[in-house]
């Protein structure tokens, strides 16, 4: 799959507030001639007080735990973003009249390795590419924000716009209208979520979150997108960098989405092997995708107890794409391999990619 060339993006000198908007990866921001956006510098964190003159809101995509995620649109160049508004603590002050950003080391620690991550896979690729599978990212910033009369400040990182449903989404919609998705296409989808899943794993870096909600399809449905690395880590510690975010336990996920061993350690407590949250990326991304293709919730119980119990031992459906198809028998088969109990010999994401190819 042919990727789009980016170049890298400069970093700024500790400046305490700067007034244009990031470069862009996948081509440069139109400057608008009202205000200053023009695309020469990053904020990393910095004040941004242009947000309201540069970007348009458009659309509130989820409103989740953790974030907002709205739709945005640059002004001077007419193109869509995501920004994830993070949510995060205020304090106000009496003094300026501002709820100010409050940031617990422990939040800020979270929101430096999502970025470190992103920043990876973003701007770490071939030559300079970005990949396909990954949504792009951009910056991040501290803007302001009206919240009845008071101004409050926000943090947001700003993110390629995927044109396309989750495979959550895609789910819903392909039972609602009593379909299936066409062999070609899926094959096709798989390939792709898993070459996304096998570029991410050459940088060292686990999702630990896959499921279908983060998962985006676009390109009419071929392309697979992997979004949300706000639990992600380094699979082990090669390098300082990799160390300081390298998956020693597992923090959090979806239990039906998780794979016996990683819900085991969550369960104990205990720490994780090198290069298992890769393994386990593997089995989660194929839950998601034998989902949909079946038409059904692989494992469905509450309580993570439950959930173990049939996630280590419940009988997976003989073929998750029901047709006497060879290209269904292939899809069929790197699944069931990528759904192996054992993980250390379930495939990697590579080995998928490679199988899915030899049709
Ligand atoms: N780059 C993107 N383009 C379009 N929609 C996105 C993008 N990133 C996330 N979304 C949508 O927003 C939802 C929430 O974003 P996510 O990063 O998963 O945040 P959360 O931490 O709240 O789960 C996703 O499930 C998806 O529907
Ligand atoms: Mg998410």
């Amino acid at each position: 799959m042919s990727s789009v060339v980016i170049s890298p993006v400069p970093l700024v000198e500790s400046k305490e507030i700067v007034t244009i908007v990031s470069s862009d990866p996948r081509g440069a921001i139109t400057a608008s001639p009202a205000v200053d956006c023009s695309p020469s510098t990053q904020y990393d964190g910095k004040i941004f007080q242009n947000y309201a003159e540069c970007f348009s809101e458009i659309e509130l995509i989820s409103n989740g735990t953790s974030a907002e995620t709205w739709k945005v649109r640059h002004r001077g160049s007419n193109r869509l973003f995501v920004l994830k508004k993070l949510r995060l603590g205020v304090r106000y002050n009496r003094e300026s009249g501002v709820a100010e950003l409050d940031i617990s080391p422990a939040k800020q620690e979270k929101i430096d390795r999502e970025v470190d991550i992103l920043r990876k896979l973003s701007h770490d690729g071939d030559g300079g590419r970005c990949h396909p599978g990954i949504a792009c990212y951009y910056d991040r910033f501290v803007f302001r924000e009206q919240v009845g009369e008071i101004p409050a400040e926000r943090y947001g990182i700003l993110m390629e716009y995927i044109d396309g449903p989750t495979l959550a989404q895609l789910y819903t919609s392909v039972l609602k209208k009593r379909e299936t998705l066409a062999i070609d296409r899926f094959l096709t989808l798989v390939k792709s979520a898993y070459e996304a899943l096998a570029y991410a794993h050459s940088k060292g870096v686990a999702h630990a979150d896959l499921k279908p909600e983060n998962v985006m399809v676009t390109d009419n449905g071929t392309r697979a997108v992997l979004v949300d690395f706000g639990l992600a880590c380094y699979a082990q510690g090669a390098t300082t960098e990799q160390n300081r975010y390298v998956c020693t336990h597992v923090r959090g996920g979806t239990p039906a989405y998780q794979a016996p061993e990683i819900l085991r350690a969550a369960i104990d407590g205990i720490s994780l092997e090198a290069n298992m949250a890769l393994k386990g990326d593997v089995w989660a991304l194929a839950c998601a995708l034998a989902e949909l293709a079946s038409g059904n919730l692989l494992f469905e119980a509450s309580g993570t107890a439950d959930m173990y119990c049939q996630v280590k031992s419940k009988p997976l459906p003989a073929a998750f794409y029901e047709s006497g198809d060879a290209r269904a028998a292939l899809v069929n088969d790197a699944l069931e391999r990528a759904l192996d109990r054992d993980w250390k010999t379930r495939p990697s994401a590579a080995l998928t990619v490679a199988r899915l190819e030899s049709s």
